[in-house]
């Protein structure tokens, strides 16, 4: 079992990773100095009902009364009008300002539970349960939380939000044994984009590890998922103290060193595909499979820039294969149309696109305005 540290300007935390800690989840929050009367809990509709259990019992064995709402995560209701139902149910449960709002789902519920929480009463306090392999080793961590806007028909991921730390945050392994298999896969695409980026958090063993015990993580051995799952989470640790708001300028990198692959990846999950081309249930794709499509491209795009060798691209593939990801996106619309999607990402800055790309061993870079004809040619590599 290991504890990490989190030390931003706004808040100190501490993330307990381990396997069966949701039976400890009320004494550890009592020793976090999370003291509340009543507790909110936003629940993951996917989460099974002995898993809840567990969670709500340890709440309730410290003395603290339940109330509970329950999400059904879909990108397309992570929205405002989610949060406001939620934001009712919350006031009509009678929370207060010292009151609790725990979280205990995947990336869509902590999202969308964390901005409850910084919005309820002008902010009140949240602990977060996550339950995905993805959720553990990014979305939990670091205060991002949030929405996605539907602008004329199409979505914008993230786009309206808060910087809100959780008061502590518990990842018990053991809830990822009931996780279907896409979904499991779909965590490991952060992971290599933690691996591609360890030498700045001073993990440079980060890749090797990855690479070496990807077959054991995959049958969710409980030793090597726990040490990627730490490690990952230590990883985004060290980026995020180092920029809380993601305000770093564009040559120290800083927080938006952690966006690799996102630019081109929320577009690939927003946009309209010919879902004919592609094998049944493809699309929509899972976030994490839209991050290792953005991923390789991001490669692609350093390989072109010449901030890495060639050769690293299909390393990367292999490993994005080797995990089980899509290498590529069969019935994506052509690479203009990506282009176009990722100038309405909300890392786009007076215009110009500001993307991530390899540059060395465990290290990336940001690139600022790279020219039109290379980012569609970056793209290329992932339409079959
Ligand atoms: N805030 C951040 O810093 C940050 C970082 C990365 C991703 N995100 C966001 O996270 C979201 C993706 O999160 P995700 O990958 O966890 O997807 P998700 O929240 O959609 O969950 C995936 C699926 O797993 C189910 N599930 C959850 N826990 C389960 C369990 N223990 N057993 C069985 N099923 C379970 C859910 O019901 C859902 O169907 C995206 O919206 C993304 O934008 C946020």
């Amino acid at each position: 079992m290991g504890q990490i540290r989190i030390d931003t300007p706004s808040r100190s935390y501490a993330v307990h990773v381990g396997a069966g800690l949701l039976a400890d989840l009320g004494s550890l929050a009592r020793a976090a100095n999370v003291a509340p009367g009543r507790v909110h809990m936003i629940v993951d509709a996917g989460v099974p009902g002995e898993v809840v259990a567990r969670a709500a019992d340890a709440l309730a064995g410290v003395g603290w009364r339940l109330s509970r709402s329950n999400v059904v995560p879909s990108e397309a209701d992570k929205s405002l009008q989610t949060v406001h139902r939620l934001l009712q149910e919350v006031a009509g449960a009678g929370l207060e300002r010292s009151d609790v709002i725990v979280a205990v789902g995947g990336g869509i519920v902590s999202d969308m539970a964390g901005f409850v929480a910084s919005a309820y009463r002008r902010g009140v306090s949240w602990v977060c349960v996550p339950t995905t392999l993805l959720s553990m080793v990014d979305a939990s961590v670091g205060g991002k939380t949030g929405v996605n806007l539907r602008v004329g028909g199409q979505l914008y991921k993230n786009m309206a939000g808060a910087f809100w730390q959780p008061a502590l945050v518990i990842a018990d392994t053991e809830t990822l044994t009931s996780l279907d298999e896409r979904e499991f896969r779909s965590g490991l695409a952060e992971c290599i984009k933690h691996a591609m980026l360890g030498a700045h958090a001073g993990d440079a063993g980060l890749m090797a590890f990855t690479r070496a015990g990807l077959a054991d993580v995959l049958d969710r051995r409980p030793g090597p998922l726990g040490e990627l799952v730490e490690r990952n989470i230590r990883v985004k640790a060290a980026i995020v103290g180092d920029d809380e708001r993601e305000l770093a300028p564009s040559e120290a990198g800083g927080r938006a060193l952690l966006n690799l692959g996102h630019t081109f990846g929320h577009a690939i999950e927003t946009i309209d595909a010919d879902a004919s081309k592609a094998p049944s249930g493809f699309w929509p794709v899972t976030h994490g499979e839209a991050v290792a499509l953005g991923t390789l491209c991001a490669t692609r795009l350093g390989e072109l820039l010449k901030t890495v060798g060639e050769g690293t691209f299909d390393q990367v593939r292999a490993l994005v294969g080797h995990a089980g990801l899509p290498t590529t996106a069969p019935g994506l619309p052509g690479p203009e149309a990506v282009l176009e999607r990722m100038a309405h990402d909300k890392k786009a800055q007076g215009g110009k696109l500001r993307l991530i790309v390899p540059s060395g061993p465990g290290l990336c870079r940001v690139v600022v305005d790279p020219p039109r004809e290379v980012v569609l040619r970056a793209i290329e590599v992932v339409r079959p």
